[in-house]
């Protein structure tokens, strides 16, 4: 039997992240260049349950009974046969790769859980909606991630362009113009949780100043949706480096962030801010598709640790 695979895009969130914990929309788009692939092969001649999980890249070779209940690929693998009705797994090997760097703000930790989910289900032969893998990828998020918003799990799902509000129902974006992003990661690893505490105790010492800053982030990500539906994607540009000087105020930025802006912009990019959680992590610049490899060049010179070049289109639904 040929193993069942799946694969998720890694993404960036365009504008927004942060506010969107606070209920303000932010918008994510999925990066296809990066992707996370599980693949899952039957065993029928191991005794059923046996369940061997292999990820090379980050060394782990064991059984499943090995791992802790509250692990990311526990939750998803118990998750997805709760969700099934199925009391006991057949034996299985669950092999993950990934080239989504890890702690980055490009979602590697949802694309595990999505393409995971997927596999699992489909092979298992009920491979299950688009909105219930989703779920279960917003629940193994919310045991690391502290509060997460949700954004990952949904863009990363539709691998599609996403105007989010938590608690609402979240829009796919059409794509009017496509656009071209440079994408540099400060090689500085950032874990989500530790910047979202701090926002929050941020927010709950002066909410008043917060709030209003949650609040212009929203109103940024509503004015970028006309953008991105209706064009022209150059005017997204004021918006992103507006929403960095937001996302500074907030104290989520870091001077080896700001440098990777002030080069874009230098290079002539058309706008840039940080991606993510911030503090480290991926900054992200809105380029003319013909700067793309000379802001590139100016980001690894001042110190980018990789560069991604990607285009954000219209896709259709699978
Ligand atoms: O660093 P990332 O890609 O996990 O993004 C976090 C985005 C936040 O808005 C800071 C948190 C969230 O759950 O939306």
């Amino acid at each position: 039997m040929p193993a069942i695979t799946a694969s998720s895009p890694g993404k960036v969130i365009l504008f927004g992240e942060h506010a969107v914990v606070y209920q303000r929309p932010a918008i994510a788009v999925p990066v296809t260049q990066v992707k996370t692939k599980v693949s899952i092969l039957a065993e029928p001649q191991k005794s059923s349950g046996s369940v061997q999980v292999e990820a090379p890249a980050i060394g782990l070779h064991t059984n499943l009974d090995n791992l802790p209940a509250d692990d990311p690929l526990v939750l998803a693998i118990c998750s997805t046969q709760g969700a099934l009705n199925l009391p006991h797994l057949p034996a299985m090997t669950i092999r993950i790769t990934s080239t989504i760097p890890v702690a980055a703000g490009l979602g590697s930790g949802a694309a595990v859980s999505v393409a995971l989910v997927r596999a699992l289900s489909a092979f298992l032969d009920h491979p299950l909606s688009d909105a219930k893998v989703s779920t279960i990828a917003y629940q193994v998020e919310k045991k690391h991630h502290g509060n997460p918003s949700g954004i990952d799990n949904t863009v990363i799902t539709y691998a599609q362009p996403v105007f989010f509000t938590r608690g609402q129902p979240f829009e796919l974006l059409p794509v009017a113009e496509p656009f071209t992003l440079v994408i540099a990661d400060s090689g500085i690893k950032s874990p989500t949780i530790l910047s979202v505490a701090d926002v929050k105790n941020g927010w709950q010492e002066n909410p008043a100043y917060y709030d209003s800053l949650f609040d212009r982030i929203g109103e940024i990500s509503r004015q970028a949706r006309g953008f991105i539906s209706k064009g022209p994607c150059s005017s997204l540009g004021p918006l992103m480096t507006a929403n960095q000087n937001l996302l500074k105020q907030m104290g989520v930025s870091c001077p080896e962030l700001d440098l990777l802006v002030a080069t874009a912009l230098d290079a002539g990019a058309l706008g840039a801010k940080l991606s993510g959680s911030g503090r480290g992590g991926n900054m992200i610049a809105l380029v003319a598709p013909e700067l793309a490899g000379k802001v590139s060049s100016a980001l690894s010179q001042a110190g980018a640790a990789r560069i991604l070049v990607t285009l954000v289109h219209q896709t259709q639904p699978a």
